[in-house]
């Protein structure tokens, strides 16, 4: 099982409140659901844990186990939604701390910044490790991942001649325009599709996502079965038993009474990413036409020792989600001290879990208290499958939540402006004043 439960009992706002807006959701989920097959719609990510294309699918199980045989290190090359889904899932599953006696690869994400430096100690990091990399880009374009693959696959080259490097490329892109695509056919590379009809940061259940984290050794059937379980709950168009559709509505209800940003918290250190891959999700989805919920991350207990003063006493415009995975993975106990100096004796003998678990009530409890609204989400345990059905759950209350807000969730026409700008600073033809 891979159960997620939402609990609003601390946000103050009644179940009364959210099922007014039923009329509203059940006309955007009947709209949605509707156009699902539509390629001009962006809702391919609806439908896709028991629609995917199989062959593909088996394509990248047989591709991941060649990579985790022959490499050490496997480097994915992309920003934005062709990067985060994959960090996400892979940060929060896999051990984060390198072991050099491990036969697993270790994943390097390049292709997300600008930074030389990174790229130089990148490569440095990998010393003489054999590696394969996967460039992934729906429009094959884009500045900082195009630069990360001339230089990754110059280095390919050199390291092992053109035919062994051209075996050691994986793309992922559109399955036939564009610049990576044309290269691909030229050089006989792997390639693998981003569906036209699934945007970039719905895509992590998609090629985009799945090779990487099928060479991490995570076990992607797993991953999908649990959106699937999502994908099969979350169906319910009546707002009294659907979580998903309740989460969208309580937000827009906060953000209606000024609660303008919404603090997604973890009290997992691996879940850091997962966070950072909403951020997005939301960000892009929902930031628009000068509306929009601001969305923010924290990393728990680490940042009450930082952003906790703000939460508990600035400005009085935020909501919190906060991720609760009920069953750790693993468990420490808490040893009695003879002298005990720290006097910490009195957590002896229960679990740093136990711990946590209480620091977690004791600042919802005070947040809520100093007037942060408190939205949290119970997963059973951080496993595949898990995840799965969390990326889904997010997914489908983005997707209701910006259309309740009145936005395109599927667009982003903001994030060219900067481009424009660049290219002309950089002199690309076609960009002059
Ligand atoms: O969500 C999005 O659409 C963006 O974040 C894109 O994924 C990001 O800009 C990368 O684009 P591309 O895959 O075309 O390189």
């Amino acid at each position: 099982m891979s159960n997620i439960k939402v609990r609003f009992e601390n946000t103050g706002i009644e179940m009364r409140k959210i099922v007014e807006y039923q009329e509203k959701v059940e006309n955007i989920d009947k709209e949605i659901r509707k156009n699902a097959s539509d390629s001009t719609e962006f809702l391919g990510w609806l439908n896709l844990p028991t629609s995917y294309d199989k062959e593909e699918f088996e394509r990248i199980k047989k591709s991941a186990s060649r990579i985790r045989s022959n490499s050490k290190v496997f480097v994915c090359i992309g920003i934005g939604g062709s990067y985060l889904g994959a960090r996400a899932v892979i940060e929060a599953l896999n051990n984060g701390f390198y072991n050099s006696d491990s036969n697993e690869p270790q994943i390097f994400y390049a292709g997300n910044n600008l930074s030389s430096t990174y790229i130089a100690e990148m490569i440095e990091a990998i010393g003489d490790r054999d590696v394969s990399i996967n460039v992934i880009s729906k429009s094959g374009t884009t500045t900082e991942p195009a630069i990360a693959f001339r230089i990754f696959r110059e280095f390919l080259e050199n390291k092992y001649g053109l035919e062994e490097a051209r075996k050691r490329i994986y793309v992922t892109t559109d399955k036939e325009k564009g610049a990576l695509k044309q290269l691909s056919n030229d050089e006989g590379y792997e390639t693998f599709v981003v569906p036209d009809n699934v945007g970039g940061r719905y895509s992590v259940l998609t090629a985009v996502g799945l090779l990487p984290i099928a060479v991490a050794g995570i076990n992607i059937d797993e991953l999908m079965n649990g959106a699937r379980i999502a994908q099969n709950k979350y169906i319910e168009p009546n707002l009294k038993y659907n979580e998903c559709y309740q989460y969208a509505v309580t937000r827009n209800i906060l953000y209606d009474e000024g609660k303008e940003i919404e603090i997604l918290a973890n009290y997992n250190p691996k879940l850091h990413y997962f966070v950072e891959w909403w951020k997005q999700l939301f960000g892009e989805s929902e930031g628009k036409e000068e509306k929009g919920i601001f969305p923010v991350g924290v990393d728990f207990t680490t940042d009450l020792h930082s952003m906790g003063q703000y939460i508990q006493q600035g400005q009085r415009n935020l909501m919190e989600t906060v991720i609760n995975v009920v069953n750790p993975e693993v468990d420490i106990e808490i040893k009695p001290d003879e002298d005990n100096l720290d006097g910490m004796n009195f957590v002896a003998g229960k679990t740093v879990d136990y711990v946590c678990k209480k620091a977690m009530e004791g600042t919802i409890e005070a947040h809520v208290n100093g007037g942060v609204p408190n939205i949290i989400i119970d997963m059973e345990k951080l496993d595949a499958a898990t995840i799965g059905n969390l990326i889904y759950f997010f997914e489908l209350a983005c997707a209701m939540s910006g259309k309740i807000l009145g936005v395109n969730p599927f667009n982003q026409p903001g994030v060219e402006e900067y481009k424009k700008n660049m290219f002309r600073l950089l002199g690309k033809p076609g960009y002059e004043i």
